[in-house]
């Protein structure tokens, strides 16, 4: 049976129960600050849920896109994903318990549908607790059906019930599927929830409850239930194969990767191999979204960038290189008729792959030596952009202790210092040195001379913070920025850029520094020797000089072009300029700036 078949079987069978086909709901939820992702079908559907009207009635049935990265630890065994799809059926305050287990049985027992073997499924009912009792409605419907007592395991909170993924929200006790995926003739008479040949395919929620922020269960006047059956797990039954990827939902990456790797599928290659398909096909689905989210530094993009530098460094492992849009378009290829919108926004994936990977290389480079050096993972972070839970994983292949809370202690320690920073204890804000910071670092410098002519001198540099996409600058001023002052502010940062000015650094003793003018905080510490940037031919007729520990760009020109030395040849027309990003109040009579170079 191939993943189209059993898609099409679910949404079929449900449709012959009175069931509504929706579409799946974009990966990135829309007004839930409750989660990163979509993380199950439930998620699209939760004012549904607490009793909205759905436009397409009350019983419904989908093909859910999910992501989930909570055991992303446990991805590179044989069915464990970030990427999934969900099938789930929903009754909004239509049948309950009874009608959902018959139809979860009917389907896969009955020949006409799954015809899977009743004589190897196991179930697991929630056990009662404080806030709920027992389900013995479900524990009696299922006996019925001819599952015997020993094939059906009472379990506390923690295995059966479900939700809600925030705090708060509609929740409920639920009822679990096990297949047994081992040896036919050696099922198990009873059932244990530790085996993992014990295979768990389909969990019906009950959703009675909703969970209020004082910890309350309040009975929700309107009872459903949300299903959800994991795609690829199903498919792997269905084949009789113990790994699913094994199966079509797979099979064609795997395939890429043995091709490009010239290594086989098999032995300690498995690992790797499992992970790369695993994360790029996740990538292609995040990227493919119609939001247009891009590999970044915080939320969404920030899970993305770590899925796609994992699979670059699983790469490493079997001599993989400039590997991930190959690996992408296969994905796209082998999805575009059921979620079109891959092909759609194919360039937008490719080229992101793409620039990611070029930077993570270098990172990567630079940051494995010293690695193997014995770099502190704190200067390993901070100096080379190296991630730390690259350090960690590194640490933990090769049997060395990383002290995480010292990491931690050393990680707040240098924000609050970037947070207060000013020009001679700069270092602190940067927090990765590559080539992109040292540019918007020397844009900070612009764009503090800038503010001081277009505002006057009153105002003072209040902490400043770079990551290799943006700048942020803190500075004492009154009031709201004007349009108009924006404008001036970044006109005459990009004159100064498109003057090629040379950045250099002279090293003196304090009190001639002093009183070269250049700008410094007071009742900052310095040491007897400061260095002074300045950005213009000589000290003395610089366009801005500031007590500063550096790094910078060496000519502002640089900061117009496009990253690095190996730059990509049709960039080479394209000039970057300065932007702000947004002007906006941190604290009584102190502004924030963001800014880009884009
Ligand atoms: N929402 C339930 C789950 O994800 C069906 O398991």
């Amino acid at each position: 049976m191939t993943s189209g078949e059993i898609r099409k079987k679910y949404l079929e069978f449900f449709e012959s129960k009175g069931h509504r086909v929706i579409p799946s709901a974009s990966l990135i939820p829309e007004n839930d600050p409750s989660v990163l992702f979509t993380t199950a079908g439930m998620h699209p559907l939760v004012p549904y849920l607490l009793g909205e009207k759905h436009p397409s009635g009350n019983r419904l049935v989908d093909v859910q896109k999910c992501i989930r990265t909570g055991d992303i630890e446990e991805v590179g065994d044989a069915n464990h994903h970030t990427f999934f799809e969900m099938l789930g059926n929903w009754s909004l305050g239509d049948y309950f318990k009874k009608e959902a287990i018959e139809y979860s049985f009917e389907f896969l027992t009955s020949k006409e549908w799954l015809g899977l073997d009743k004589n190897r499924l196991s179930v697991s009912v929630f056990e009662g607790d404080s806030d709920a009792p027992f389900d013995d409605e479900a524990f009696e419907k299922w006996k019925s059906l001819g599952i015997s007592e020993k094939r059906i395991a009472k379990l506390p909170k923690k295995n059966n019930w479900w939700g809600p993924a925030g705090e708060i929200g509609p929740c409920g006790p639920d009822t679990e599927m096990f297949y047994w995926i081992g040896d036919p003739e050696k099922t198990p008479e009873s059932f244990n929830d530790d085996n993992p040949e014990w295979l768990e395919i389909w969990n019906d929620v009950f959703m009675q409850y909703n969970k209020t922020a004082e910890g309350n269960f309040v009975p929700l006047t309107q009872k459903n239930v949300d299903t959800g059956m994991g795609l690829e797990r199903t498919l792997a039954v269905m084949n009789s194969l113990d790994d699913n990827y094994k199966t079509d939902l797979f099979c064609p990456i795997i395939e890429k990767i043995e091709n490009l790797s010239t290594k086989k599928y098999d032995g300690e290659n498995i690992k790797a191999m499992r992970i790369i398909a695993d994360h790029l096909k996740a990538t292609t689905f995040i990227l493919g979204d119609e939001k247009g989210i891009a590999p970044g530094n915080t939320g969404q993009g920030y899970v993305l960038r770590r899925l796609i530098r994992r699979a670059i460094r699983y790469g490493k492992q079997i001599s993989l290189k400039s590997f991930t849009k190959q690996i992408s378009e296969v994905v796209v290829t082998m999805y575009k008729d059921v979620y079109p919108e891959l092909s759609k926004n194919k360039d937008f994936i490719f080229n992101n792959l793409n620039q990611e990977e070029e930077k993570f290389e270098k990172t990567l480079e630079n940051g494995l030596k010293e690695f193997e050096k014995g770099t502190n993972p704190f200067v390993l972070f901070t100096s080379y952009g190296f991630p730390f839970e690259l350090t960690k994983e590194l640490a933990k292949e090769k049997g060395i202790e990383i002290d995480e809370n010292k990491f931690n202690e050393e990680l707040k320690k240098h924000q609050d210092l970037s947070r207060t920073s000013s020009a001679g204890m700069f270092k602190g804000g940067l927090s990765d040195a590559g080539e992109e910071t040292k540019k918007l670092h020397t844009a900070t410098h612009l764009l503090r001379q800038a503010l001081e002519i277009v505002l006057g001198e009153s105002i003072r540099q209040k902490g400043s913070n770079i990551n290799s996409e943006r700048l942020r600058f803190d500075f004492g001023f009154s009031r709201k920025m004007a349009d108009e002052e924006k404008q001036k502010v970044e006109t005459l940062v990009n004159q100064k850029i498109s003057e090629n000015l040379p950045v250099n650094k002279v090293i003196m003793k304090k009190e001639e520094a002093e009183k070269t003018g250049a700008v410094h905080a007071f009742g900052d510490k310095y040491g007897d020797e400061v260095s002074i940037y300045y950005i213009g031919k000589s000290l003395d007729k610089a366009w801005s000089k500031e007590f500063c520990g550096g790094p910078h760009a060496e000519n502002t020109g640089d900061l117009a072009s496009i990253e690095g030395p190996e730059e990509n040849p049709r960039d080479k027309e394209r000039k970057r300029i300065f932007k702000i990003t947004k002007e906006e109040a941190v604290s009584l009579g102190v502004r924030r700036i963001k800014a880009v170079l884009e």
